[in-house]
């Protein structure tokens, strides 16, 4: 791997909570990011994403282990290394009272850039977060896509080596999602290395290069979508429902049909190469399921098979 942009070891960070034990919120992680690699970081509400991004973006310091961003130890090179990243929190902390155009033109007034040079990056870097016609539009009168797009125009300001992004679309509908990912597409094929978390495995799979799956605060696997998948999972997965009552009492005689079972509350999941074949065992067996869907083992398989949980309560 050429020289990491990032390189985390056993790296912890717990917090004090007032008369309770400390809450251990990362606890042991090691990874590295290359540089113009899509680094993802996958788990569930309350993995610790947020809170390795934070150290990652130096505003949150560690409680033990080794951190190095851009080859600098954040708790000495805070100021140098928040210059050189850009940054998406999860919340979008725009400026209301400003509009699109001017929010970007003082974040690089921020910087330290000339206003001349503010003025060329708000104009393309509208553009690029196809707002220009939202030039003059206050940020409350924008989308929730739109604001998600300023806040990402407005991290690449100052052109980071690393753009950080803290679940970029949660709580955006499907298609303002896709708009956001075709956006984020075009940044990874002009080599900027972004690192973002995600409890969505599709966007973990549409993203990242490579990411790590974590859950309570250390990491279950690392490798790339399709490594994982491998890995943890078989090629296809037979979804069948009995009805809620009799999945239950159904599932031990679907135990041949595949490698695995899992039973789901509303459903039970058959891991198997061939889903096709799966079902007609199945009914070669003189069970008829209400419904049945064949389709490609996911990230989410994966996790289940890690966790025994699901990403999404
Ligand atoms: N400032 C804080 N003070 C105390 N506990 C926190 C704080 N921030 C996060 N936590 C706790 O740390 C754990 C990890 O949180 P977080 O990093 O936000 O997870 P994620 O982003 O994966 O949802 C959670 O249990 C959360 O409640
Ligand atoms: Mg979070």
């Amino acid at each position: 791997m050429p020289e990491a942009v990032i390189s985390a070891v056993d790296l912890r960070k717990s917090y004090r909570v007032k008369g309770k034990p400390d809450l251990v919120a990362v606890d042991g992680l090691s990874f590295e990011v290359a540089p113009g690699e899509s680094f993802g970081l996958l788990g569930p509400n309350g993995a610790g994403k947020s809170t390795t991004m934070k150290m990652v973006g130096a505003v949150s310091t560690r409680s033990s282990g080794q951190l190095q961003i851009l080859g600098l130890d954040p708790d000495r090179h805070g100021p140098d290394i928040r210059s050189r990243l850009g940054v998406v929190p999860q919340q979008d902390n725009l400026d209301a009272e400003l509009n699109a155009r001017e929010n970007l033109f003082i974040y690089g007034r921020y910087f330290g850039l000339p206003a001349r040079v503010c003025h060329r990056k708000a104009d393309e870097l509208l553009a690029f977060a196809q707002l220009e016609e939202k030039a003059r539009s206050k940020v409350d009168q924008l989308s929730g896509g739109m604001k998600r797009r300023l806040t990402i125009a407005r991290a690449l300001v100052n052109d980071p080596r690393i753009l950080l992004l803290d679940e970029p679309t949660t709580g955006l509908d499907p298609q303002a999602r896709h708009v956001l990912w075709d956006r984020l597409f075009r940044l990874k094929e002009q080599g900027t290395t972004l690192v973002l978390t995600t409890h969505y495995m599709d966007e973990a799979e549409q993203l990242c290069d490579r990411l790590i799956v974590v859950d309570e605060g250390r990491i279950m696997a690392e490798g790339s979508p399709s490594e994982l998948i491998r890995r943890h999972s078989t090629r296809e997965v037979l979804e069948v429902r009995f009805g809620s009552e009799r999945n239950q009492q159904v599932a031990p005689r679907l135990e041949g049909a595949g490698e695995r079972v899992e039973v789901l509350p509303d459903r039970i999941l058959v891991y198997t190469h061939d889903g096709e074949r799966a079902l007609e065992r199945i009914t070669a067996e003189g069970l008829t399921p209400v419904t049945s869907l064949v389709r490609r083992s996911s990230l989410e398989d994966v996790f289940l098979r890690l966790t025994g949980r699901s990403l999404i309560e």
